[in-house]
């Protein structure tokens, strides 16, 4: 059975939609309040079973996701609502996946379960969405091509609305200090656009750097000294200038109470996100260029139509849980607090291309 904890909020009633349209496994859907799970239920084409938990009292989440193969939690903020839900799927040997991207909170995760995940051979990985997926998967495919690596930088592009979730779980993270990426606006002439510092930088490169230092511990690693930047990309240089002037304005409001007060009032509420016109609309293009020890190098992309923080995060989320329920198998023999790439590698790049995503790699000429 496939739990997914957080069922009736705006990414968890995308994720409960999808495992009942795409899976065939039973499920179970946990949440705070049972009506509002009888009506996900109601919307849904195979009826699930239905659990009632609140992360305030971990013994009703420890009953709600007993029996579950895997656990996937959209409840957040995580560092919220999230330990009591890990800390059962470690007690009880089952399988998870969430959306999270509060570095802090998965650092805590690893300090807390890794060893003992490791030993009961239990996945724990976060970040399925879209922080890290791209990210970590993007380098992978790269390193699927060259062996040891120098470096990879990456350019995204990108277009979406913006959860209600999302703005709580980073006014959350902001409260304690928020990481800012840095750099300079640069032209790249094998990207032909200008690259700037993207805010998902410190989030996604925290994904690959410990992807990077699991390998490593098992002596293959992407290679020594490895290095990976992410930035964003833009045609228009004016465009850059004002998206690092607005993202270090954000910064400096989100930095005080009365700042993050603000947001609260203006950003949609826990619970809301985008219309489905936005949704629809959006779409993400990542490309990563890397280069090999010995100088060959190689453009992988990876990208998708549809909001990324729902569309894309929904696909990935529930494609990981379904590789932990149905390809355990053909896994990477690992298990601790993984990363996706480490957790699932070539198997998820397949499941998402069967699902419509991109994602591709290809050899480019030799650094002169
Ligand atoms: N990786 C990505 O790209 C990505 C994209 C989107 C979202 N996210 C993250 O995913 C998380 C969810 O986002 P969202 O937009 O779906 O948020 P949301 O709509 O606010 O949903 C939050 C969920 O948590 C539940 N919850 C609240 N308090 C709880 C408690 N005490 N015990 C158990 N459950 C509780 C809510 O239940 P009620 O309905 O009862 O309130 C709801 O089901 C956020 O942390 C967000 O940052 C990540």
């Amino acid at each position: 059975m496939i739990c997914v904890y957080g069922a009736t909020g705006f990414t968890g009633r995308q994720a409960a939609l999808r495992v009942a349209e795409k899976g065939t496994m039973p499920f179970t859907l946990v949440g705070r309040s049972a009506e509002k799970l009888e009506a996900v239920a109601r919307s849904l084409p195979r009826k699930p079973e239905i659990r009632v938990a609140d992360s305030a009292d971990p013994a009703s989440v420890a009953a709600a996701v007993s029996g579950a193969r895997v656990i996937l939690s959209t409840a957040g903020p995580y560092t919220r609502f999230g330990d009591p839900v890990v800390d059962a799927a470690v007690a009880q040997g089952i399988d998870y996946v969430d959306i999270t991207g509060e570095t802090p909170w998965v650092q805590g995760v690893v300090d807390r379960h890794h060893a003992a995940a490791q030993a009961k051979g239990v996945r724990l990985v976060s970040m399925c969405g879209f922080d890290s997926v791209p990210s970590d998967l993007g380098v992978h495919l790269v390193s699927g091509a060259l062996g040891p690596m120098r470096e990879v930088y990456s350019g995204f592009s990108l277009k979406g609305g913006v959860n209600g979730g999302t703005v709580a779980s980073a006014l959350g993270m902001a409260a304690t200090g928020l990481a800012l990426p840095t750099g300079a606006i640069r032209w790249d002439p094998l990207l032909e656009r200008w690259l700037l510092p993207f805010f998902m930088a410190p989030t996604n490169t925290w994904v690959v750097a410990r992807t990077a230092a699991l390998l490593a511990r098992e002596g293959a690693g992407y290679g020594p000294g490895f290095t990976y930047e992410e930035t964003l990309e833009t045609r228009r240089r004016a465009f850059a200038v004002a998206q690092v002037v607005g993202m270090h304005a954000a910064r400096w409001v989100v930095g005080r109470a009365w700042g993050r007060r603000w947001v609260e009032r203006l950003a949609p509420a826990p619970g809301e996100g985008p219309s489905e016109r936005t949704m629809d609309e959006g779409f993400f293009r990542a490309r990563f260029v890397g280069t090999a020890v010995d100088g060959r190098r190689a453009l992988a992309v990876v990208s998708n139509q549809g909001d990324p923080g729902n569309r894309s995060t929904v696909l990935m989320l529930v494609e990981s849980a379904f590789a932990l329920y149905l390809d355990r198998d053909r896994l990477p023999a690992r298990a601790g607090v993984l990363t996706p790439a480490t957790a699932f590698g070539d198997v998820l790049v397949e499941r998402l291309r069967a699902a419509g995503m991109v994602l591709e790699v290809r050899p480019l000429p030799a650094q002169p």
